[in-house]
């Protein structure tokens, strides 16, 4: 789309100077964090009303001009990547908390309101949005309902879906609909407010989100626990989630902490090196808690389970033991590395991690393979590092040629190939090792009803046809 006419149409539709086509513009907001596709956006337009977003999408439907969502752009799946001269509708304009009610415990939310804002904003008033993760301080609303958003603390509160009681969207073919009137009970048919959540844009624009708040957690208190070996991980899960309310439980493995420690700004939670480390956090509302924490500790390390540990006893301790998960993200991005995000359920990680294992090191004998994850929701994320010496093109050529067997081996566990990263561009290809053709039928027929052009972020969950 560089017709001047459409673009000079679509001009007509916003505030001035709310449609961008410079170059440097172009390159921000066509991209997300993965780095497989060059961006390639004809325009970003920035609305800043649902009447206007309805406009644009009536107006890409007349024009049969595909459009892409664009939040805070933290997605790892490519979902808002603009490969293909797509025009870009970025929500960083709607970005207001519209309204609060203490009674229901629900926020208003425009579209590109920051995890983060909302988080402070909860906190104000004395309670909890439990959606959390390292890009919380720029990915937005909208996004994290696009992909059903989870993090760490998916154990305790569920994903992003869990804490939507209305949205209203626009739908591909420029519909405004509003759907589940933030209620609690209705039943009332099909609830299409699900279907919107983890939808990535393809069936319409989310452009306002009641979000559902929680009471506020009470002196949170996390331990790190070094493991001989990874099938030690269960067990100790196992055995704090019989007694305790676990807030997380999380994962990562040794070449995960060398690179955060290799930052320099973050100190090692203890001197015994361990291949494996879970972090993991509950409520000490009480002195019997705590304390029922540490003879699980005990128990662990006498049962051989963990080998080493340490429980926060400050807040600065605990954002310290976080830091050695949530850093690792960000941390490893300078490697440029092959992300996958795969789950099946709790009791078949330990067999899962060792077939998939396996095969990374058949395959990447040379390559660095870092592993960290959600474990107590069954999600592992593996990364492979790209050597320094290897070009980006040459690397995920050979991380791609093994995608098939570690997919082959999460068909056979019944997992799901994304967890929570979403399939956008880098795993549509893979879709039918998670979903069968009937259900991936269906899906594209309910893509229909809601767009009937195709314009709603095309390409993206379903390889073009
Ligand atoms: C995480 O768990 O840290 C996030 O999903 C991001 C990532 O996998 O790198
Ligand atoms: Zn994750």
């Amino acid at each position: 789309m560089t017709d001047p006419v459409l673009l000079a149409e679509l001009m007509t539709l916003v505030e001035p100077g709310k449609v961008l086509t410079d170059a440097a513009s172009l390159e921000t907001y066509g991209k997300d964090w993965t780095r497989h596709f060059p961006p390639a956006p004809s325009a970003i337009v920035f609305p800043k009303s649902i009447e206007q977003v309805q406009a644009i999408v009536q107006w890409a439907n007349r024009h049969k001009v595909a459009l892409v969502p664009s939040g805070g752009r933290t997605g790892l799946s490519a979902a808002a990547v603009a490969a293909n001269g797509e025009v870009v509708v970025s929500f960083d304009y709607m970005n207001r908390i519209l309204d609060f009610n203490a009674f229901d415990r629900t926020v208003v939310c425009q579209p590109g309101v920051i995890t983060a804002q909302l988080q402070a904003f909860a906190e104000e008033q004395g309670l909890y949005y439990p959606v959390d993760f390292a890009s919380s301080g720029s990915s937005q609303i909208g996004g994290n309902i696009g992909t059903n958003a989870g993090g760490i603390k998916v154990i305790r509160y569920g994903m992003t879906r869990n804490w939507v009681a209305g949205l209203k969207v626009v739908t591909g073919a420029g519909e405004l609909l509003e759907l589940n009137k933030d209620l609690i009970k209705n039943a009332t048919g099909y609830d299409l407010r699900q279907l919107f959540i983890g939808a990535e844009g393809t069936l319409g624009f989310v452009v306002e989100a009641t979000m559902r708040l929680d009471r506020a957690p009470k002196n949170l208190t996390a331990m790190v626990l070094g493991t001989p070996d990874f099938d030690s991980i269960m067990p100790v899960l196992h055995a704090f989630q019989g007694k305790l309310d676990l807030t997380a439980f999380e994962f990562f493995s040794d070449k995960g902490l060398a690179k955060i420690l290799g930052r320099g700004d973050v100190p090692a939670p203890f001197e015994t090196e361990c291949p494996f480390y879970a972090l993991l956090e509950f409520e000490a509302t009480t002195e019997e808690v705590a304390n029922d924490a540490l003879a699980l500790f005990e128990h662990c390390v006498e049962q051989g389970w963990v080998l080493d540990g340490v429980m926060s006893q400050s807040e600065q301790q605990l954002r310290n033991l976080w830091k050695l998960r949530e850093y690792l993200s960000e941390t490893i991005s300078h490697w440029t590395p092959y992300k996958n995000d795969i789950s099946v359920t709790v009791a078949k990680v330990p067999a899962f991690l060792r077939d998939i294992d396996s095969i990374v090191s058949t395959y990447y004998p040379d390559f660095e393979v870092v592993w960290y994850g959600h474990i107590g929701d069954g999600n592992l994320h593996l990364n492979i590092l790209k050597p320094n010496d290897m070009s980006k093109d040459e690397f995920f050529a050979r991380c791609a040629v093994v995608n098939k067997q570690v997919f082959e081996t999460v068909e056979k566990y019944n997992g799901s190939i994304s967890a929570e990263h979403g399939v956008g561009m880098t795993k549509r290809d893979y879709l039918a090792y998670s979903r069968s053709s009937a259900e991936i039928a269906y899906m594209k027929a309910v893509k229909a009803v809601f767009d009937p052009n195709g314009i709603m972020n095309p390409g993206k969950i379903f390889a073009p046809e």
